[in-house]
């Protein structure tokens, strides 16, 4: 029973070491950015936003991407405190951009709000969806993922956590990591909401609105399909960490993720080659290798005592901050998954959080 545990034990943490070595050795597709200057729609989806939209807009504003050939959509789900309101005050002091503010009836999630934008578009040829909290890292950060749409279908950010503790910051430098790795051998599933541009024929079906992480599943789809979606090592976005229901926040992310790979994994065979062992990856990555981690604790425990030696040795490393940051990840990922049968959060409460 010992030799199980260890060997489950060994496998859930040696997939995700295997996986990055794999993608070290893998051949590389080098990014090749260009300066070009497509007409762009940056669309931003709003539900309760009127602490945020203001400052949002002038972070799209203050972009050194030419203001002729960038529109800005807000799409605003019938907010209650404003937010409609607040964008078209700003829009009307500011007559060298374009804004078009939409409103939704009702408020139906935001990729139903995202597909409404897609519906309303002029004949822009890039669509860059943000989100209205978070912040892009500099003013080229614009024109710096645009010009990786010269060779690849969509681009999203890199991420910096403002705010968070440093949990949230180790998780943050290997998901980072990792994005850049994927990117490098083909693309990367997962991608952010605080900056994700796609080629608009390459989102001409629209955002899946029964999946909570819209943008990765987005990403998804195009990859599979022979299109290339990639996270550029020079494109970086700002996300604020809430101080106060982070717990909830990350396990409705982690639930979102889930619903995206589980809806990939019967597509994974599918994949062009480079992308397929990409995608299996991540898929048995967050959907299965958790798993494995309760699996062997609970078999060494009944082991015995150089079994409960182990697992006191494995509940002492928490103490080492890498460590304890990928088992938060683990067990997010596996209440996600549970949580999911019941409320799969498609239409969630915003955990607030500080102005980034
Ligand atoms: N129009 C509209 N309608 N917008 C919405 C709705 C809606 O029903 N729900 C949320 N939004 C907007 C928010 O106003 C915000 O601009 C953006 O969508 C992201 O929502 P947040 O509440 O800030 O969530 P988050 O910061 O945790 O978002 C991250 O995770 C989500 C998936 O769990 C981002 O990466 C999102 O892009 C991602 O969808
Ligand atoms: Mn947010």
């Amino acid at each position: 029973m010992l030799e199980l545990a260890t060997t489950l034990a060994a496998l859930h943490f040696g997939a995700p070491a295997l996986y990055l070595l794999y993608l070290r050795a893998a051949p590389k597709k080098p990014l090749q950015p260009a300066a070009i200057y497509p007409k762009v729609a940056v669309v931003v989806p709003t539900y309760n936003e009127a602490r945020n939209i203001e400052a949002k807009l002038e972070d799209i504003y203050s972009q050194s991407y030419p203001r002729d050939r960038m529109s800005i959509y807000v799409v605003d789900s019938a907010s209650t405190d404003g937010t409609a309101e607040a964008a078209e005050r700003w829009a009307a002091g500011r007559k060298d951009v374009r804004v078009v503010v939409l409103r939704e009836p009702e408020r139906r999630g935001k990729a139903h709000a995202l597909n409404t934008a897609l519906a309303h578009l002029a004949d822009e040829e890039v669509v860059v969806v943000t989100d209205a909290d978070s912040r892009w890292l500099d003013r080229d950060t614009l024109r710096k993922a645009v010009a990786y749409l010269a060779a690849a279908d969509a681009v999203s950010c890199l991420k910096k956590p403002a705010g968070g503790g440093p949990t949230e910051e180790a998780y943050r430098t290997w998901y980072n990591r990792l994005r850049l790795a994927e990117s490098l051998v083909h693309s990367t599933p997962v991608f952010h909401g605080e900056l994700a541009a796609f080629r608009r024929e390459a989102i001409a079906g629209g955002f899946p609105e029964d999946v909570g992480a819209d943008d990765s599943y987005a990403a998804i789809r195009i990859a599979i399909e022979g299109g290339r979606a990639v996270t550029p090592p020079d494109v970086w976005c700002i996300e604020a960490v809430p101080q106060r229901g982070y717990a909830r926040w990350r396990l409705r992310r982690a639930q979102h993720l889930i619903q995206t790979f589980a809806r990939a994994l019967p597509k994974v065979a599918k994949a062009p080659p480079p992308y397929r062992a990409i995608l299996a990856a991540e898929a048995y990555l967050h959907l299965f290798n958790p798993w494995l981690l309760p699996a062997a604790a609970a078999l060494a425990a009944a082991s015995g005592p150089p079994g409960l030696a182990l697992l006191a040795a494995g509940a002492a490393a928490l103490l080492y901050k890498p460590y304890r940051a990928w088992v938060a990840g683990q067990i997010y990922l596996m209440a996600a998954a549970l949580r999911n049968i019941w409320n799969k959060e498609l239409i969630w409460q915003k955990q607030e959080k500080p102005p980034p």
